[in-house]
């Protein structure tokens, strides 16, 4: 009679045990977001400042960001559209390139996913209105936002993503972009 309470019992746990293991192969598992591809929550020195620790991801995105501000203040095409920022380095005030590096960070640290970051900037729209945003002469037009999209990718490849080594990140990442082209193109 106990031999067959315990067998009972026995069985019992191992269909348990199946049931079990058969619910678990069936979730599917949530896909990496974008900014889990770049480097994630990670933490890593921050060479820029030492003593400190950042987002892998982060560091990713802001060292990509810093790259892009350097190729398109190069840009003849750019130019026009930043005498603000332009003036200042000129004059070494780095003031408005470092707000311009948080902010833009920022975004791209919320637009591809991150939880621990928030954005406090102009959104869109306001930031490429020459009417709200002074810092910007004129409208934006759509010939431009591809320019600007071209520099960031020379931007991503300053850091070693590359259609060549990386197509699908490089894929994903300018259609995230596009996603402002609707508010950013004004003319
Ligand atoms: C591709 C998507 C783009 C994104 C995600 C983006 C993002 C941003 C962000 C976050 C800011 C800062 C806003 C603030 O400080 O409140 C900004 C400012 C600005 N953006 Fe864009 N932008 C994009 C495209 C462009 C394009 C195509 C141009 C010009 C051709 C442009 C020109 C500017 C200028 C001139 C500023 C002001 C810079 C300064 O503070 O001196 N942006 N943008």
């Amino acid at each position: 009679m106990k031999h067959s309470a315990l067998l009972a019992f026995c069985l019992g746990f191992a269909l348990a045990i199946g049931a079990c293991k058969k619910e678990e192969t069936t979730v599917t598992p949530t896909p990496a977001s974008l900014y889990d591809r770049v480097g994630g929550t990670a933490m890593v020195n921050d060479m820029s400042n030492p003593g400190t620790m950042i987002e892998k991801g982060r560091l990713t995105l802001r060292s990509v960001v810093d790259s892009s501000i350097f190729v398109i203040a190069a840009d003849p095409k750019m130019q026009p559209y930043f005498p603000t920022l332009l003036g200042e380095v000129t004059k070494g005030d780095l003031t408005g390139f470092a707000k311009l590096s948080k902010n833009f960070t920022d975004f791209m640290c919320v637009a591809t996913g991150s939880k621990n970051y928030t954005y406090g900037g102009l959104n869109m729209k306001a930031a490429h209105d020459p009417a709200i945003n002074k810092r910007i002469p004129m409208k934006i037009s759509n010939a431009d936002f591809d320019a600007f999209v071209g520099d960031i990718g020379t931007g991503l490849a300053k850091n070693g993503v590359t259609s060549a080594n990386n197509a699908q990140l490089v894929t994903d990442l300018v259609a995230l972009l596009n996603t402002t082209r609707a508010d950013i193109v004004q003319k």
